[in-house]
């Protein structure tokens, strides 16, 4: 295969370096391996062989391969020995001022056609790009670890980046079979800025005392579909490595309230409580393994209420056939007799304010989140208010879980969870449109194969109706009167139109 570099220098051959140093010999390069720390290069290469050795033990490979890929790979001893490379990626320490020596260097080495790419995840490109005679051939190259599986790789520009070094190495990544997404020079470029919601969101939740760690996970896990609750994500993840991206961000974008983070992280992260790896974070963990605390029970209640709806429940028709299914006495009168559960269906409003303006009995009102079909979900989340009686909230949740279905009874919150969690997700990834840092389908491509969402922001949103997504913020605006939540204009101009979030203007 002729590759669209033909020698490929990779400095910096730690975790990342590696990585990328395999996918260049697949993609057919000759690879030279550089290092600062003797003998990192060679083991790099021996690690490698490795790799492939086991590869080719599981039939993946074919030992011509193996070997020729083997024969690619080669340390150098000095930083000039990359003179003959037409890329050079860089995957050393997190440093803007290591980074832009390294760069000085290489580009008084390699030829005036050679590109310079870097695999920073935090650094502006630009700035990097600002210590050379040549900004233009350099271009942010942002894999993720592990480099073999995560099969999605950003190219950026930096502000003086040419579109055709950009181009180059879009297509040599198709060489090794990734997926390359394009990003305009910005915090957290496409990946770690998207990703933003879904955490600090849910400390949010947490921090209102909502409902706890491993109920929020549960919510998100079987309402939404995310592989991981957005705790068991961080204490995977661990604290110490995003809590100072949270902050990063947030500081960049000069304290959005969009990216705030949270209190609860970063006391964690001070008192070492920082995940798995460490053997305790928002879980406790046996051996590896998380101790997660099991369901409240169902509550055993001998007679059911009658239930009334309120008009305005969302999804009205469908909660009327879920009671009917449940085998609910269901009240139809134009108010509730004094005996009913009352149920209210609200999309970004709180229980509370619900009862308040319907002029409902606070003390028999309940709320559900009607926001997904049921039969979409694999779980039913109930909220009380404050004033709810135990035993109203008892027969809601006896009732709810008739059939089998998980049901979570979570306190009063505008938007529940998942409402709030989805609607700051595509909020943010609306905005991220908006800015024009990708387009809306590298967004989707990005996030689903660099965070492993179940969809795409921009798809969640669609199947929830942009419309509604826009409803929640207003509201939740309304009940919290916090910035984070006002709608990103391209979310406000599409939801306003019935637009795709997808839709780009002509
Ligand atoms: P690592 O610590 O495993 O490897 C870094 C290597 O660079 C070490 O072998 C070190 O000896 C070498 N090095 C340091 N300074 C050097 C210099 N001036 N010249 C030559 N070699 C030098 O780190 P890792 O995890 O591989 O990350 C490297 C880079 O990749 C960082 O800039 C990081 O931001 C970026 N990155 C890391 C990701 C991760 O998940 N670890 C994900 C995406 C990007």
């Amino acid at each position: 295969m002729q590759s669209i570099f033909q020698t490929v220098g990779i400095v910096g051959t730690g975790a990342m370096g590696r990585g990328i140093a395999q996918m260049a010999a697949q993609a057919g390069s000759r690879v030279r391996l550089f290092d600062l720390q003797p003998g990192a290069a060679d083991a790099a290469r021996a690690a490698l062989a490795d790799t492939w050795s086991k590869l080719l033990a599981k039939g993946r490979l074919d030992a011509a391969q193996q070997a020729a890929y083997v024969a690619q790979l080669s340390p150098a001893s000095a930083l000039g020995d990359l003179s003959d490379c037409d890329l050079v990626v860089e995957a050393i320490v997190e440093r803007l001022d290591v980074k832009q020596r390294l760069f000085t260097d290489l580009e008084a080495i390699v030829n005036e056609h050679a590109v310079l790419a870097t695999n920073t995840s935090s650094l502006s490109i630009t700035a990097i790009a600002s210590a050379l005679k040549h900004p233009q051939r350099l271009a942010g190259y942002h894999f993720f670890n592990p480099v073999p599986l995560m099969r999605v790789v950003e190219v950026i520009a930096g502000l003086k980046t040419s579109a055709a070094v950009c181009q180059q190495l879009t297509a040599y990544t198709r060489q090794f079979g990734h997926t390359p997404v394009s990003a305009q020079d910005t915090p957290g470029f496409i990946v770690n800025h998207a990703g933003r919601g879904y955490g600090t969101e849910a400390l949010r939740v947490a921090g209102e005392r909502v409902a706890d760690f491993a109920t929020i996970d549960r919510i998100l896990r079987d309402q939404m579909g995310f592989k991981l609750g957005p705790f068991e994500l961080m204490d995977l993840t661990a604290l110490d490595v995003s809590h100072p991206v949270m902050e990063s961000i947030y500081r960049q974008y000069y304290d959005e309230p969009r990216y705030r983070p949270s209190v609860i992280t970063a006391q964690r992260l001070a008192g070492g409580v920082v995940g798995k790896k460490v053997g305790e974070g928002f879980y406790a963990y046996d051996n590896g393994t998380a101790v997660v605390p099991p369901e409240p029970a169902i509550p055993d209640v001998a007679q059911l209420p009658p239930v009334w709806v309120s008009p305005k429940a969302a999804r009205r028709p469908e909660l009327y056939q879920l009671l009917k299914d449940l085998g609910a006495s269901i009240e139809t009168a134009q108010a509730p007799s004094a005996a009913a559960l009352i149920l209210v269906a609200p999309l970004g409003l709180d229980v509370t304010t619900l009862a308040a303006v319907e002029r409902l009995d606070p003390t028999r009102t309940m709320g559900i989140d009607m926001m997904l079909d049921d039969a979409a979900t694999k779980r039913r989340v109930l909220a009380t208010n404050p004033a709810t009686r135990p035993d109203m909230r008892d027969a809601a949740h006896a009732l709810f879980a008739r059939d089998g279905k998980a049901v979570s009874v979570i306190r009063d919150s505008g938007g529940f969870v998942t409402q709030r969690v989805v609607a700051t997700i595509v909020n943010i990834a609306a905005d991220m449109c908006q800015q024009g840092i990708c387009t809306p389908k590298d967004l989707e491509v990005a996030v689903t194969l660099g965070l492993g969402y179940p969809m795409g922001p921009l798809a969640m949103g669609d199947r929830i109706g942009p419309t509604n997504v826009l409803e929640i913020l207003f509201n939740m605006g309304t009940v919290y009167a916090d910035p984070r939540y006002r709608p990103s204009p391209w979310l406000r101009r599409r939801g306003a139109l019935g637009l795709s979030l997808m839709h780009e203007e002509a």
